[in-house]
């Protein structure tokens, strides 16, 4: 019955365990005019290796159809990620950062939320992004940027033409690569023998913990864990050395690699590791758990956008995340029960969603007038965006959620 491919990571046999049927690009919003026969769709299925036990996409999209001039995401867009990545350049500056002339590479940059503040403290630097129009917002503010995407033959260069990196740094990038033995090759190469790979994704547990199913989109093609992470670096003489919990974008892991042997490994590697033992993470039965747990909220949120839409109360959507691709496809969500979705990104404003086709407007446009009901497709950002807009709670407004299951708060 089930569907098999070939690990990218390993070459070991992945089992499918959840098909979340056809999809289109997460972040292609369609501009006014586009013609909606053109879209690209693709399966979105994922699947466990029985080897390493990475959990990753069955099938990959083309890099260039995700990866280009007119990329959507701004990573400045959140305070609190601002925040997040200023505090992570401080500690950097503090500990990795203090030799002298050391230098940092930084796989996916995106608009240089993290590399400005190094910049700023005079630390030489490079950027390595794809995405020409996120690139140019961090040329602006003085980052140093290369427009290319990150592999093997990539970081040779660099090398070349800089020397060894201290610290190579990727978040919320690294997931994105399927290709993901070229880009560890290359960091392999162009790391001192003192340094570190840092980087930061979404963890599996939590994932599986918080059925957070929108996760899983085109974009995110590895779902990492300490086990995965672990055999992974060990495949090209790295060792994973310290891992850190965040609690930014749902939960995820900050991983430290570092030159099998150059570092003792941190007590909290052996920690973590157990904790997915004794959760089962590498285990078919609970992702397959999992897929059960998705399609109940698929059940209830469908069911109450129903109810709310035949009781004529209005239903706005908040966040034109790329995540919520998976959710309003999965669950047949379009502008019959969502009338749109405010969000603060310019180059999303104006257009419409890929696949189910809502209008995405501004964040003004929520308060004239607020709607009854708000569904919150940007739930990780919960905290900034409620509070932002407590006047619409002041109004009699009422949030949605879907993760971890369906409420309305
Ligand atoms: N680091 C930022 C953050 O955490 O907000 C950006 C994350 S964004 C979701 C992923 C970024 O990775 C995009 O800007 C994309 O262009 C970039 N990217 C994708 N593949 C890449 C590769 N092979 N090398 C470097 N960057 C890549
Ligand atoms: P993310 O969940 O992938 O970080 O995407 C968040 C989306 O939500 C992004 O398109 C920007 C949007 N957003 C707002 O519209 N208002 C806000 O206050 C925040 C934090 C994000
Ligand atoms: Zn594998």
């Amino acid at each position: 019955m089930s569907n098999t491919s070939q690990c990218r990571v390993c070459g070991g046999t992945v089992h499918e365990f959840f098909d979340f049927g056809r999809q289109p690009l997460s972040d292609a919003f369609l501009a006014p005019g586009s013609d909606l026969g053109q879209e690209f769709f693709f399966r979105l299925a994922t699947g466990l290796c029985e080897a390493c036990t990475m959990v990753q996409l069955m099938e990959e999209v083309p890099r260039d159809r995700m990866f280009h001039e007119e990329y959507p995401y701004y990573s400045s867009g959140s305070a609190y990620m601002r925040d997040h990545f200023e505090g992570l350049a401080k500690r950097l500056l503090a500990t990795e950062l203090t030799g002298e002339d050391p230098f940092i590479v930084e796989v996916g940059c995106n608009d240089g939320v993290m590399l400005r503040a190094l910049a700023e403290a005079g630390v030489r630097h490079l950027g390595v992004e794809p995405s020409g129009g996120v690139a140019d917002l961090a040329a602006e503010k003085g980052i140093r940027v290369r427009k290319s995407f990150f592999e093997e033959s990539t970081a040779k260069e660099i090398l070349a033409a800089e020397g060894h990196a201290d610290v190579i740094y990727a978040a919320n990038t690294l997931c994105h690569i399927p290709y993901i033995g070229s880009v560890l090759s290359g960091v392999a190469a162009l790391l001192a023998p003192t340094g570190v790979f840092v980087f930061e994704d979404p963890y599996l547990s939590d994932i599986v913990e918080r059925t957070s199913f929108d996760q899983i989109y085109d974009e995110h093609f590895f779902f990492f864990t300490v086990r995965s992470v672990g055999a992974m670096a060990a495949a090209h003489g790295l060792e994973l050395v310290d891992v850190e919990r965040l609690p930014v974008h749902g939960g995820e892991v900050r991983y430290t690699l570092a030159p099998a042997g150059s570092r003792q490994p941190s007590a909290a590697v052996a920690e973590l590791l157990a904790e997915e033992d004794a959760r089962g993470l590498g285990e078919t039965a609970t992702l397959r758990r999992f897929g059960e747990n998705v399609l109940k909220i698929r059940e209830d949120l469908t069911a109450l956008l129903r109810r709310l839409r035949d009781e004529g109360r209005s239903v706005v959507g908040y966040g034109a995340t790329a995540k919520s691709a998976t959710v309003t496809n999965l669950c047949g969500i379009g502008p019959d029960l969502v009338s749109f979705v405010c969000d603060s990104t310019p180059t999303k404003q104006g257009r419409l969603t890929p696949g189910t086709h809502i209008p995405v407007r501004t964040p003004e446009d929520f308060a004239r007038p607020y709607p009854d009901y708000a569904l919150l497709f940007a739930w990780n950002h919960a905290e900034e965006i409620m509070a932002k807009e407590q006047e619409f709670r002041d109004a009699g407004g009422k949030w949605i959620l879907y993760v971890p299951d369906v409420r309305i708060v």
